[in-house]
């Protein structure tokens, strides 16, 4: 793996030093970049030497200012080029810039550019790891998906006792290892997952629909790619970007993913559908605006077709994984779709809570599977809950290829 290290100001940068050593013994290409507060720590040419890289020291060149526009682009370039941003130690200075998007020198302006996997390993005085302003700036990260090494506990540099050191380098390697392992086990599988709400109209200007934002189903489209997948993904309307290496169908209404999925389904071996679609609509939209009226006024609504329980029947020896959004009665729900539906795992979540599922980063889910598992993710952000989720997904079907053999 191509992992981008970012080198903040502490006392602790000494100890990034040995954790590039632990990174290149575990097989890892390591680049670093340190902030100008680093720098006063430990000179650069350390981590030359370790790297045989140029170490990124700053956002323009100051040795060849005729390179200015090369190095003014380099973060981008930087971004691209690597799997896995980590930080150690980060400052609350830097966790400060990362929480609130400041992109002021190199490491910033990177950390804002990168789409990919990262990490922070915090390293500070114990007053400053416990201020209110530490703690929501580290939530606000870990809400956004970063991984977070926290600090050990013990003699600081300070002089004083406490949480905040900068943990064992061969323990931040292991934990970045455990990021980028490429845990390719959903190669060779093809997978259709449908995701956000479906938008069924009651005339040409109003629609009825729900509050799914399609979070869910894009993190797990991202994650499955990740882990060697291919994917189709059936979206209703959501405002994300699509993400990278998906074929994605667009869709607005029931009808319209009912078919979708259907026509997708063929070459499919997995199927999750995580969809919040609509149960009813409106059979006979008419053409021009309602009007209103002084009196009360119904809708004629028709049940939309249930899509999962359509392609339960049709499933053959697929994997089948519907999802639950319940507000009371969560597992027995769960329950009793997983055998309606005849899926063979259903992830179930409450949707009734502040902060968690519909519209949120964040998720808890129960993950039901056939033989009567429950494996219980989160709180976390939904690119965790996704990779918990195909975690299973990837169990369950080595658990059935074993029962085949
Ligand atoms: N689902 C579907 N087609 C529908 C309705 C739901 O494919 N017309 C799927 C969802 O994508 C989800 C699962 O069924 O995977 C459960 O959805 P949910 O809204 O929780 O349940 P419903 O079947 O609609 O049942 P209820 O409204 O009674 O909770």
């Amino acid at each position: 793996m191509r992992v981008v290290l970012g080198v903040g100001g502490g006392i602790a940068a000494y100890k990034s030093a040995e954790l590039v050593r632990a990174l290149q013994q575990r097989g890892h290409r390591v680049q670093v970049v340190m902030t100008n507060a680093a720098q006063q720590f430990v000179q650069p040419l350390t981590f030359a030497a370790l790297t045989a890289q140029k170490v990124i020291t700053g956002l323009f060149s100051q040795e060849s200012p005729q390179d200015t526009l090369g190095s003014a682009v380099e973060h981008i370039a930087i971004a691209q080029e690597n799997d896995l941003l980590a930080v150690a130690p980060a400052t609350a200075d830097l966790l400060a810039k990362f929480a609130h998007g400041l992109a002021d020198d190199f490491l910033s302006t990177l950390y804002l550019a990168f789409t990919g996997p990262v990490l922070v390993a915090p390293a500070m005085n114990t007053a400053m790891w416990e201020h209110p302003a530490t703690i929501a700036n580290l939530n606000l990260l870990r809400e956004r998906g970063v991984s977070i090494v926290e600090p050990d506990a013990g003699w600081l540099a300070c002089g004083t006792m406490g949480a905040g050191r900068l943990p064992d380098p061969e323990q931040i390697a292991e934990a970045i290892d455990s990021m980028t392992a490429a845990r390719r086990d959903l190669e060779g599988e093809s997978i259709l997952i449908t995701a956000g709400p479906t938008q069924e109209p009651i005339d040409p200007v109003r629609y009825i629909s729900n509050r799914s934002s399609g979070k869910m189903g894009y993190a797990l489209a991202s994650e499955a790619v990740r882990r060697g997948a291919r994917v189709t993904l059936i979206s209703g309307p959501v405002d994300l970007p699509v993400p990278r290496g998906v074929d994605l169908v667009r869709i607005r209404t029931a009808r319209e993913m009912y078919d979708a999925v259907l026509a997708a389904l063929e070459p499919a071996t997995i199927i999750i559908k995580s969809a919040a679609v609509a149960d009813y609509y409106v059979a006979d939209v008419p053409k021009q605006k309602i009007k209103k009226t002084a009196t009360r006024f119904s809708l004629d609504l028709e049940p939309t077709p249930d899509i999962l329980a359509a392609v339960g029947e049709r499933k053959g020896d697929r994997l089948l994984i519907g999802f639950a959004a319940e507000t009371e009665n969560m597992i027995a729900e769960a329950r009793r779709k997983m055998v309606s539906k005849k899926c063979d795992m259903v992830v179930a979540n409450l949707v009734n809570r502040d902060g968690l599922g519909f519209e949120s980063d964040q998720n808890e889910v129960e993950i039901l599977t056939r033989a009567g598992q429950i494996v219980h993710a989160g709180p976390a952000g939904k690119k965790e809950i996704a990779a918990r989720i195909l975690d299973q997904v990837a169990r369950l079907r080595l658990a059935l290829q074993a029962v085949e053999a």
